[in-house]
């Protein structure tokens, strides 16, 4: 049997954010259009009309549509990210004012527009430079000072690691960043078996929505576990779908500050 491998056994420095990103963000998928309408009308009946909060997109990489997801509420949207390659990136990207909007980012926006709160926000690209607020880190030592009003966090907890133990330990400090009662959106890859970017090999943990619900279930209220489509397109292969939950983050088990 072999002995599954951590986070740390992988080389994220030699994460090639632009294979990445052009392979999976340069045309928009129908699994990805189908996450970004269910988080939008999420974000949008939880949040309603509220502005200024503080958002967090945990393990960024090349993918700005989280933090899209969250733009119109918030005053800051921290991109937390580990890997040198995809910080510079997100730097490069931010200092030339999103660039990768014409190629990517814009299709996600139009998607958004459908729901009244995207559609009435002036200028996302221009608001994404000033809200953008770029942290180098690692998601098993997060622990902010001042707790999050809203997060996100995609493919990462199940996709940099093959140890269960470290995928609950990701999902545990990501919802302890953020403030009881505030809302989130993960989503994950369901049984992946690793995946390739350029040469670089990167791990998986094998999950699926039991095992999501079970690492979910004392931490958070209403919580809604989906399987998203996949179409007739996988992103690659070695998975079987992708999942989203969305949901709050309970009252009961933390202090801190105020419920949204
Ligand atoms: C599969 S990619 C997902 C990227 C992006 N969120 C997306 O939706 O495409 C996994 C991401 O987790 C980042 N990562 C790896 N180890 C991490 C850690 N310990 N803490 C935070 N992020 C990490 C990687 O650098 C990479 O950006």
């Amino acid at each position: 049997m072999t002995v599954p491998r951590g986070q740390n056994d992988f080389d994220w420095n030699g994460f090639d954010t632009a294979v990445y990103y052009a392979h999976n963000y340069l045309s928009l998928r129908d699994d990805d259009r189908e996450i970004i309408e269910r988080v939008g009308d999420h974000f949008a009946a939880r949040l309603r009309d509220r502005q200024g909060l503080r958002g967090i997109d945990v393990g960024t990489g090349p993918n700005l549509y989280p933090a899209l997801t969250m733009l119109p509420f918030c005053s800051t949207v921290t991109l937390f990210e580990h890997a040198r390659t995809n910080l510079d990136w997100l730097f490069e990207q931010k200092d030339n004012g999103w660039p990768s909007w014409d190629d990517a980012w814009g299709q996600c926006w139009k998607v958004l527009s459908d729901l009244p709160v995207y559609q009435q926000f002036d200028d996302p690209q221009n608001r994404l430079v000033e809200r953008a607020d770029i942290q180098p880190g690692n998601v098993y030592e997060l622990s902010p000072e001042k707790p999050y009003d809203v997060g996100t966090m995609f493919f990462v907890a199940e996709s940099i690691t093959e140890r269960e133990s470290e995928f609950r330990s990701g999902v545990d400090h990501f919802l302890d960043a953020l403030v009881p009662g505030a809302p989130f959106a993960i989503a994950f890859m369901e049984h992946s078996a690793g995946y390739h970017v350029a040469d670089h090999e990167f791990p998986a943990t094998d999950i699926d929505g039991g095992t999501v619900r079970r690492c979910l279930a004392t931490r958070v209220d209403d919580v809604q576990i989906e399987r998203i489509k996949t179409g007739d397109k996988p992103l690659r292969d070695g998975y079987t779908g992708m999942l989203l939950a969305l949901g709050r983050v309970n009252t009961d088990t933390k202090e801190g500050g105020p419920a949204i």
